[in-house]
């Protein structure tokens, strides 16, 4: 089983990746850890705990993470998570507590730990991600990948140019995309094609076990906000479980290998992931960029994974 560390800021789609990536032996997940993105650190490490809770998994580490970017103020997502940051179903409250270490610490001593290169999965701004690489330098040929939801080719989803974990802590994510380290990018190229729609809602309320009804809750609320036609959607964006997806399933998606540099000062464009798919720059590429998806493909294996919980 490949060996995972889980770095998230649920976020009603982080929890779907947690609750994909713990459905199946494919992984070892090594350890949970929060950042704060969709809403601010203390309900982010809440929300983890419950979730964790709710699968019955308090086996897993979880440690809490840096309390804002490195260099800007925390923004957060309420309008798009709600006031907890997971509000739609009712979840367990937490059955057990946070180890006492930072997310840092405990991710350092998974890597130091494990004895095969271990896959970093981060669905939030990248803060931990990028103090973990600058103040454990040693521990990079203990990093296999890092398998991020994140960016997009010319699109945005907070500005017209930047992505929202992006944007939250560009600085973190200029240092991740400078690591040398292998990439996977799972932007909004990818994620605004994994679209969940009304009857893949009630397709996974009709599993009917626990789980697959709070994924079901947590859609339907996560719905309302992407039924704006500003959108042009038809249903909800899974982004976060386009990581797990790839690391299951990559044959479901189309990549590309293209250099990747972070917008930190832009006037107009602050947090842009700019994608060099013509290999304009000369730059060699730093990281697998994902562009298409394969969406009945997608849903297949969320409803299969769900499935497994019965
Ligand atoms: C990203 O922002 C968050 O709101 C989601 O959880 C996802 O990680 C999408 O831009
Ligand atoms: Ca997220």
């Amino acid at each position: 089983a490949r060996p995972i560390i889980l770095d998230c800021d649920p976020g009603h789609d982080d929890a779907i990746a947690l609750i994909l990536a713990l459905s199946t032996d494919a992984f070892t997940p090594l350890a949970v850890t929060t950042s704060a993105g969709n809403q601010t650190p203390d309900k982010t490490l809440n929300n983890a705990l419950r979730v964790l809770t709710l699968l019955g998994r308090s086996d897993i580490p979880v440690a809490g993470g840096a309390q804002k970017p490195l260099a800007r103020e925390l923004i957060i997502a309420d309008n798009v998570h709600g006031e907890t940051g997971l509000d739609g179903p009712e979840l367990p409250d937490p059955g057990f507590e946070p180890v006492s270490m930072t997310a840092i610490e405990l991710m350092a001593s998974k890597l130091r730990e494990s004895q095969v290169p271990v896959t970093l999965v981060p669905t939030g701004p990248l803060t931990n991600i990028a103090i973990l690489l600058t103040s454990h330098p040693e521990l990079h040929d203990k990093i296999e990948r890092i398998v991020l939801m994140g960016g997009a080719a010319g699109i945005g989803n907070w500005t017209p140019a930047a992505e929202f974990n992006i944007y939250v802590d560009p600085e973190a994510a200029d240092i991740v995309f400078k690591s040398g380290i292998p990439i996977t990018m799972c932007g909004l190229d990818v994620t605004h094609e994994a679209q969940i729609m009304d009857e893949d809602i009630e397709r996974i309320r009709a599993i009917d076990n626990p789980i697959a009804l709070c994924v079901a809750e947590l859609l339907d609320f996560f719905i309302v906000y992407h039924r704006d036609p500003k959108w042009g959607f038809t249903g909800a964006p899974l982004h976060d479980p386009c990581t797990i997806a790839w690391l299951l399933k990559p044959e479901l998606f189309q990549a590309q290998d293209c250099w990747v540099g972070i917008e930190t000062k832009g006037e107009h464009t602050q947090g842009m992931t700019v994608v060099d798919r013509h290999h304009l720059t000369g730059n060699t590429p730093n990281t697998k960029v994902l562009f298409n998806l394969d969406r009945q493909g997608f849903v297949d294996l969320l409803v299969e994974r769900l499935q497994a919980y019965n």
